[in-house]
């Protein structure tokens, strides 16, 4: 830990604009770009990459909005050691440039066709030339762990004699270990600027790679948010903060618990998915089935889980199957608010069995339907519904009469909306308000048939107050099966809320 505690608050230079798009097949829009460097900014990134300023209108145009947008964050743009990229980096109005060398000798003679002493003339040009025009420089070796290391280091100090205000070191095709990073950034740490550590991931190191350069003296870490980039991509920006934040205790300044929220916003909007088992933000990295492990995680939590979930935004997720214990689902049941005495849960827990033994996972709902099976048998739905009417076409606004009994009451309202389920669902809110405050949270449905008659199954997350709970329909109607879902929901809901009431008391 000497480097980390030495050196002080780690910074932290966010390219998941830049290398993160540079990704197979992603292109990101100026609205995109500019949400996702709000997210960073509010994270708590010190610097945002937000593109190559030469690549084109479109990129300049983007690198612009987040320069205008009036973030906290350093907005920097890559260029290559040429005066045309720094001017049309200087015209997107970014606080600093990425200068961009490569360094290695396979880089300088094959890519370039240059020579050693050529590339330092032209990294000291630029440096100059954009110091010269008010930017702060980050100039930094491309392919630098292939790089003849005298060599580095005396183009690292001519571009600080020029006026370069941080270096970088790039783990271009992701060939370094953590052994020799920690070397590396021993010595490169002492030549008299701030060193960024920029990592691949080809074999899998980028993280460990990241980590050892900063324990060693590295005062910036290059990262992707879900360490997109090319190939097997960039240093993970979760994964980096996590290690430093959990492992090493170190206060990075990130807002941690909004980790997972810009994890999704980048999958959603960069279209690339996330691994199941990805570290940190990946769906399973917080999902639980055995048996044991959740008996586990009952007794105690850090038994099987490192961090909290919800210190990354997250929620835990137990899944059952045929594998499903008494444990892992009172646990799940008490993750969704359920309370059971012994006997409701060996009910619960057969029912999951079967349902597993038949090859099925048993999801959120399907369990909050086994236990309000098992918990309310007898049970009385408080809302029902009488008659629906549903008005729609090409020349009328959609509309929807609902007849329901709410507590025994008969209850008449209509509603409009974007469409007849909107209208339809808006004519039950109507109907129950006064009474439960429901909000819909999410809506999905699914084709469980094929062809125009298909069954279709359609699922609500519903919220009253700060629960939430995910309730199905089905049926061939997708009115229907959409009222059924949304009056399972209100059902559901009302009667936990009525739990909760008589257990206060
Ligand atoms: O990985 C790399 O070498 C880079 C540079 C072009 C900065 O992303
Ligand atoms: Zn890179």
């Amino acid at each position: 830990m000497r480097g980390i505690a030495l050196l002080g608050r780690i910074r932290f230079l966010d390219t998941t604009l830049r290398d993160g798009e540079q990704t197979p097949g992603v292109s990101l829009g100026t609205d995109e770009k500019l949400a996702i460097a709000r997210g960073l900014d509010a994270l708590g990134v010190q610097v945002i990459e937000a593109g190559s300023a030469m690549t084109s209108v479109g990129e300049r145009q983007s690198i612009k909005a987040v320069s205008a947008a009036g973030l906290n964050a350093e907005i920097c743009s890559y260029v290559r050691a040429l005066t045309a990229d720094v001017d049309t980096a200087l015209d997107c109005d970014v606080d600093s440039v990425h200068l961009v060398v490569p360094v290695s000798d396979l880089h300088i003679e094959c890519k370039l066709k240059m020579d050693r002493k050529s590339v330092i003339r032209k990294a000291v040009e630029i440096t100059e030339y954009a110091k010269d025009h008010g930017l702060i420089v980050e100039l930094s070796g491309e392919d630098a762990s292939r790089a003849d290391q005298d060599y580095l280091a005396s183009l690292y100090l001519a571009g600080i004699d020029a006026g370069a205000d941080r270096l970088a070191f790039c783990d271009t095709v992701g060939v370094l270990v953590p052994e020799v990073a920690t070397e590396v950034f021993g010595r490169l740490s002492r030549l008299g600027a701030p060193i960024s550590v920029h990592c691949h991931n080809d074999f899998g190191m980028a993280t460990a790679n990241t980590i050892a350069a900063l324990r060693a003296g590295a005062a910036m870490a290059h990262v992707t948010v879900n360490g997109i980039g090319e190939r097997a991509g960039n240093t993970s920006l979760e994964e980096v903060v996590m290690t430093l934040e959990s492992l090493y205790k170190i206060d990075t300044g990130i807002k941690c618990q909004d980790i997972y929220q810009l994890s999704r916003l980048v999958s959603r909007m960069t279209g690339l998915p996330l691994g199941i088992n990805k570290a940190i933000v990946g769906e399973n990295a917080f999902t639980h089935e055995a048996g044991i492990h959740v008996h586990g995680l009952m007794a105690d939590t850090k038994t099987y889980e490192p961090i909290h979930p919800e210190t990354v935004g997250r929620k835990r997720r137990i899944v059952l199957g045929k594998h499903a214990g008494k444990a892992s689902v009172e646990l799940a049941l008490r993750e969704f608010g359920i309370g059971v005495s012994d006997a409701q849960l060996s009910q619960i827990v057969t029912r999951v069995k079967e349902l597993g033994d038949k090859g099925k996972r048993v999801s959120d709902a399907d369990l909050q339907t086994i236990a309000d099976t098992v918990l309310s048998i007898q049970k009385e739905p408080k809302v029902k519904l009488q008659e629906l009417t549903v008005v729609a076409g090409n020349t009328v606004t959609p509309t929807a009469s609902v007849k329901i009994q709410l507590n025994g009451t008969d209850r008449l309202e209509a509603g409009v909306g974007v469409g007849p389920v909107d209208a339809a669902i808006n004519a039950i809110r109507r109907a129950i308000s006064g009474v439960a405050d429901v909000r819909l949270e999410e809506y999905h449905v699914d084709a469980i048939t094929g062809g125009t008659n298909a069954l279709v199954e359609v699922w609500v997350t519903m919220a009253m107050a700060d629960r939430k709970i995910t309730a199905r329909g089905a049926d061939a109607d997708i009115i229907i099966a959409s009222v059924e879902a949304v009056l399972e929901g209100i059902n559901r809901l009302m009667r936990l809320e009525e739990e909760d009431r008589l257990n206060v008391k």
